[in-house]
């Protein structure tokens, strides 16, 4: 297992969720995993590939993405929290996956440590909308620069909605944002904005609260591909 420190960050949300790992860790356990599987799937890591994770946070699916790629792929994962790296550092290795894995303790919003183009697929479950727009934006700018040409991009996050989960969620949040911090967000928006082309969207719930799955190309290869003459597959919608 290869760990990379690069930061010790006190500040926020390193601090929380570096307060929350045990408890965060045994409450992902339990609950229903169902959407972030389906973002596994729709990302289709595939054996030999590179493939990063953000926000890992315990390792839950670092696991099944080094299941993926197999013994000649790489899985790297990278987590401003450096209780969830060790989290995440001791079930990688106790699935026996030390081998195929790098940690890296650090802020997404710089990941000077990976080359330009050498990533075949990102996944981020939960956390881009717990940064602010501006943080969002230098992140997914990272995956871009990161990204192989023909490399996606794949993110869960909590949806904008009217359904009653999502509007008990906002209201949790006006009244204790320090502790309920992530924003629900237009997803398909806040990728096209940063440079991506959607290839497909799908709605689901994570614990009862409507979120947005979504897999996303950098928009240059759309352009090129379709110069190019060749397909481009359509933007697929999906809706539960
Ligand atoms: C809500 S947890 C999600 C964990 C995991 N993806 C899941 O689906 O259970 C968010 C994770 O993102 C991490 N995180 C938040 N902001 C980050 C950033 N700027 N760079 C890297 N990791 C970040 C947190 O430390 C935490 O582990």
């Amino acid at each position: 297992m290869r760990l990379i420190e690069l930061v010790r960050s006190g500040g926020e949300p390193a601090a929380w969720y570096d307060r929350i790992a045990p408890i965060y860790e045994r409450y992902v356990r339990w609950l229903p995993r169902g959407a972030v599987g389906r973002l596994v799937d729709e990302l289709d890591p595939r054996p030999g590939e590179t493939v990063l994770e953000i926000g890992p946070g315990p390792g839950t699916e670092l696991v099944e993405l080094c299941e993926r790629v197999g013994p000649t792929g790489r899985v790297v994962g990278v987590d401003v929290s450096g209780e969830m790296i060790e989290l995440a550092r001791a079930r990688l290795e106790r699935r026996g996956f030390g081998d195929r894995a790098t940690l890296i303790h650090g802020d997404a919003r710089s990941l000077d440590h990976v080359a330009d183009g050498t990533v075949d697929a990102i996944f981020a479950a939960s956390v881009l909308e717990s940064l602010p727009p501006d943080g969002r934006r230098t992140v997914l700018g990272e995956c871009r620069r990161i990204l192989a040409p023909d490399g996606r991009l794949g993110v869960l996050s909590l949806a904008r909605s009217e359904r009653l989960p999502a509007r008990l969620y906002a209201g949790c949040r006006r009244l204790l944002p320090g502790a309920v911090d992530c924003r629900q967000i237009d997803l398909v928006a806040v990728l096209e904005a940063a440079g991506f082309a959607v290839r497909s969207r799908w709605s689901d719930r994570l614990v009862g609260v409507p979120v947005e799955g979504a897999v996303a190309v950098p928009a240059s290869d759309r352009r090129r591909t379709n110069d190019e003459g060749s397909t481009f597959m359509p933007l697929r919608v999906f809706e539960s």
